[in-house]
Order: C-alpha cells, then sequence, then structure tokens
C-alpha cells in the first residue's frame, strides 16, 4: 500500500493588504501588480502571530480533516525559511503545543519546494513501515525577511500555512511518484541576507521550464501520460509561471488551482493552502489524478502525482 495524504489544513492570518494599500507605501501600482504577477491581496500576520502560531493552527486542522490524534504521529517535519528561532526548530514547538510526545520533529529548508520534499521524506517513513503518521507544514512568515522598501520583492509575498497528514492509503490511491531536485549553481538568483534578494527574471525563466519538465515528468513516473492528469496544484508564486506549467499539461483553466491573486507568494505554505481550498470548495474529487509542483530558492524543485482518495 502507498502512502497518501489523510487530511488537508490551513491557517491564513486575517489582515489583508491590499495592492492599493502598498501603492501607498512604494512606487507601484495593482494595474502593475495584477498583470505581471496576478496578486491582488496578500495576508500579513501582525506581531502577535509568529510561524509557529501559524503552523500550530494548520496542524490542528489537517489532524481534524485526517481524523487523526496528535498522539499517533510518529513524526512531524516542517518546511519553512522563516522559523520564529534558528532552533528550537518550528516542528519542535508545534510537537509541544499539540501533545504529540511520541512524535520526532525537524525543519525542512527548501525554500518554496518546501512542502514537497516534506512530504517526498513522509511517504519514505510511512511506506517502510517506520511511522504510521506523519505531519507535514509548510509555513512562512515572510513579511518578517521582506524589505518593504524593495518593490521588486515587497509585493509578491504573503504570511500563512498548510499542513497534510501522511499516511497509508487504500490500493490504487496515494502518491504514484515523485521528483525533486537542485541546482545550487543558481542559488544566487533568490536568496536572503538581512532581506529577500531576487533576479526576477532568471527566476523566472527557470520556474517556466522547471515546472512544466517536472509536471510532466512526475505523471510519466507514474506510468501515466499528460493526458491523464485531472489537476495541477502549482506552487503559487505568478500567474504566468502557474499558466506555463497548466499550458505544459494541456489542461483547461479550470483544472489548475489558483489562490495566488488572494493570498500571493506563501512559500512552503501555498502548495498546501491552495490544496485545502480546492478541497473545501469540491475542485478535487476521490480518484482525480492529481500533480502537485513547485519550486524554490537553493534554486530547488520538487513534484508529486497522486491518485487522490484515503
Ligand atoms: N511595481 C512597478 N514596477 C516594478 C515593480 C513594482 N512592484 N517591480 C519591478 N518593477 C519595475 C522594475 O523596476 C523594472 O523597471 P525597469 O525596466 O525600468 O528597470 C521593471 O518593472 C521590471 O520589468 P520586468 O523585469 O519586465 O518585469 P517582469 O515581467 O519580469 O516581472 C516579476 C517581474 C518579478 C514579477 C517576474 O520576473 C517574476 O515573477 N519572477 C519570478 C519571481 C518569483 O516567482 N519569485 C519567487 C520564487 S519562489
Amino acid at each position: 500500500m502507498k502512502a497518501g495524504l489523510l487530511g488537508i489544513g490551513k491557517f491564513v492570518p486575517p489582515t489583508i493588504v491590499t495592492n492599493a494599500d502598498l501603492e501607498k507605501r512604494i512606487d507601484t501600482s495593482d494595474e502593475w501588480i495584477r498583470t505581471r504577477t496576478g496578486i491582488q491581496e496578500r495576508r500579513i500576520a501582525d506581531e502577535t502571530i509568529d510561524t509557529s502560531d501559524m503552523a500550530y493552527e494548520a496542524a490542528k486542522d489537517a489532524l481534524e480533516a485526517a481524523n487523526i490524534r496528535p498522539d499517533q504521529l510518529g513524526l512531524i517535519l516542517v518546511a519553512t525559511v522563516t522559523p520564529d528561532y534558528t532552533f528550537p526548530s518550528v516542528a519542535t514547538m508545534v510537537q509541544e503545543r499539540l501533545g504529540a510526545t511520541g512524535a520526532a520533529a525537524m525543519d525542512i529548508s527548501a525554500a518554496c519546494a518546501g512542502f514537497i520534499y516534506g512530504i517526498v521524506t513522509a511517504k519514505q517513513f510511512v511506506e517502510a513501515g517506520t511511522y504510521d503518521y506523519v505531519l507535514v507544514i509548510g509555513v512562512e512568515k515572510l513579511s518578517k525577511i521582506v524589505n518593504w522598501e524593495d518593490r521588486n520583492t515587497a509585493v509578491l509575498f504573503g504570511d500563512g500555512a498548510g499542513a497534510a497528514v501522511v499516511g497509508k492509503v487504500s490500493e490504487g490511491r496515494g502518491i504514484l511518484s515523485f521528483e525533486l531536485g537542485a541546482d545550487g549553481s543558481g542559488g544566487k538568483h533568490l536568496h536572503r541576507k538581512e532581506f529577500i534578494e531576487m533576479n526576477g527574471r532568471e527566476v523566472f525563466k527557470f520556474a517556466v521550464r522547471q515546472m512544466g519538465e517536472t509536471a510532466v515528468s512526475v505523471a510519466e513516473k507514474a506510468g501515466l501520460t499528460k493526458d491523464d492528469v485531472d489537476y495541477l496544484v502549482p506552487h503559487q508564486a505568478n500567474i504566468r509561471i502557474m499558466e506555463a506549467s497548466r499550458e505544459r499539461l494541456g489542461l483547461p483553466t479550470e483544472k489548475m488551482s489558483s489562490t495566488v491573486h488572494k493570498y500571493g507568494n506563501t512559500s512552503a505554505a501555498s502548495i498546501p493552502i491552495s490544496l485545502s481550498d480546492d478541497l473545501a470548495e469540491g475542485r478535487v474529487k476521490d480518484d482525480d489524478i492529481i500533480v502537485l509542483v513547485g519550486f524554490g530558492g537553493g534554486l530547488t524543485w520538487g513534484g508529486l502525482c497522486i491518485k487522490w482518495g484515503k
């Protein structure tokens, strides 16, 4: 039996920052942001909400959706580049708050591809029989590492958390294939010293190529063709990058998860947040073939092909 996603959860902070709000702070326009990125607004966590708080809320939501208790978890993995502290890890903070005393816990650093890296790691432990249930969280408070004076990056990012419980699913369902990759030579194009610094054009070119290739590749590794794919959940970085991967799979617009307009780019959280909304709004059904694909700083990338359902 394969590992699959038993339940998905999310948390986004309540404060909405619109493009019009940003127009008041930096030299930008709603029109520029919408046409270049598809983003209309993003959620920003205030000083009372840190990364671990959002991670904990998304984790509770995912456990409830999966109908799994915290004491059943064998491992907690948190993908983030914006932890509360260098250590203790966010994963150990969540472990304590959940009361998941039997779970090991660690953070993963793979930037926006982190959630995919986390799910693939969880799958190995579940299919090896090491742990019955692994909790994977993608969470970012990017607002604390964004330079709010830099219009090249300030308009792109948002805060939030998404989570999934990974465990065994029924015959024929689950994670059919995956791909993980990295190209450290591109690390200079997207990095953080004090703030996020980015060569947008280089990241854009890489993302368009890699997202499309990975989406097709995971379908093929599952013994399928792109025509078998029912739904695409791309990392929500920029609508133009997302559209390029959708077109590569030959899917119509309504078969792609798209929440970038309301949450911006939430890095490791974007895929589970978007998938959570898809499930809540009935866009993903049992036995659908869905492809999840992400890319990020590192550079890193990853994809999953899943036959949906428990
Ligand atoms: N508002 C107004 N103008 C802006 C702006 C903003 N918020 N940000 C940048 N500009 C200006 C630049 O100063 C530049 O002006 P110049 O040509 O006079 O120097 C111009 O717009 C940039 O144009 P261009 O590079 O053609 O924009 P683009 O179509 O490449 O879009 C990005 C820029 C950042 C939206 C795009 O490159 C992108 O999405 N890259 C990938 C970023 C990403 O996904 N990062 C996260 C990875 S996980």
